[in-house]
């Protein structure tokens, strides 16, 4: 691939491509030069007919990863919150939901806020047993603004989402499959040869057939809710509440919200 990666890296293998995010110390947090070069990425590797399945994973063994990078938007205003919204989404989430080639979410650790919606915009999904899932973006102050408070709903039914939102807890593997938020559990070493075993299975049929499954599923679900997100998410910013919620993450101290 003919651009320069700094915070990804790509690996073909057979008529699979691998993405793998790269900020470990970070825990893999989504930053704008991530999100720009996963939009190339996936754009690029699509665009190849070589490639059949695309696998996207964290590095290390820690996260996947741990939600949009706090320290980038703590400043933002409410047009700038929405806009960080609505160009994620255009770029990655609704990108990948929507790409002709299957995108497998090897969730190798921690999966939150962005990184679980970067995980459910993805067409299925495959975690380690040491996985922790969650949307805290309460705890911040914020809604999830990724796609999350629509995706959720869909995969795991209305009350778990808002269950898993409003407490803005973190759920294991076990339950995330029990919920249909996972498709399989594997010990960690496994989960990349599995989501490939998975892979070279999907590899057998047709990629035309394959691309317009994904499409005819897509046209199921309504896309009315995503820019209401957006809206939402970006009033947001504009609240007492999101200050102390992500001046509170960035000091490590525990948020106290007034509400206002
Ligand atoms: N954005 C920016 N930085 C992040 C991050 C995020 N979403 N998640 C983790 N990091 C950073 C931490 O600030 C820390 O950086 P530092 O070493 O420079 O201080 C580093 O990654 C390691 O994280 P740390 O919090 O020290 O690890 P931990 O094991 O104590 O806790 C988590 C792990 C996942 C529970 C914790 O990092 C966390 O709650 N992250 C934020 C999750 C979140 O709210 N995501 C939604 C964002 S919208």
């Amino acid at each position: 691939m003919n651009f320069e990666n700094i915070t990804i890296e790509i690996k073909q293998q057979m008529q699979i491509g691998v993405i793998t995010i790269n900020r470990p110390k970070k825990l893999n947090a989504l930053n704008k030069a991530t999100i720009e070069e996963l939009n190339n990425a996936f754009v690029a590797l699509d665009q190849d007919a070589e490639v059949r399945v695309i696998i996207i994973t964290g590095a290390g063994d820690r996260a996947f990863v741990a939600g949009a990078d706090i320290s980038e938007f703590a400043n933002y205003s409410e047009y700038e919150g929405s806009q960080l919204a609505a160009k994620g989404q255009e770029l990655l989430f609704n990108l990948i939901e929507n790409l002709s080639t299957p995108v497998i979410a090897a969730i190798n650790g921690f999966a939150l806020g962005g990184g679980l919606e970067l995980a459910m915009a993805c067409h299925f999904r495959v975690a380690s047993d040491n996985a922790r899932m969650g949307l805290p973006e309460t705890s911040l102050g914020l809604i999830p603004g990724y796609g999350g408070t629509q995706r959720l709903p869909q995969l795991v039914g209305k009350g778990r989402a808002l269950e898993m939102i409003l407490t803005a807890g973190m759920i294991g593997t076990e339950k995330a499959l029990m919920w249909g938020l996972i498709n399989h559990m594997v010990a960690l070493e496994q989960l990349l040869p599995l989501c490939e075993k998975i892979a070279s299975k999907i590899i057998n049929n047709s990629p035309v057939a394959v691309a317009s499954a994904i499409s005819a599923v897509n046209s199921g679900f309504g896309d009315q809710g995503y820019p209401k997100e957006i809206e939402i998410f970006g009033a947001c910013f504009g609240t007492e509440d999101f200050k102390e919620g992500t001046q509170a993450f960035l000091e490590k101290r525990k948020a106290e919200f007034t509400g206002k």
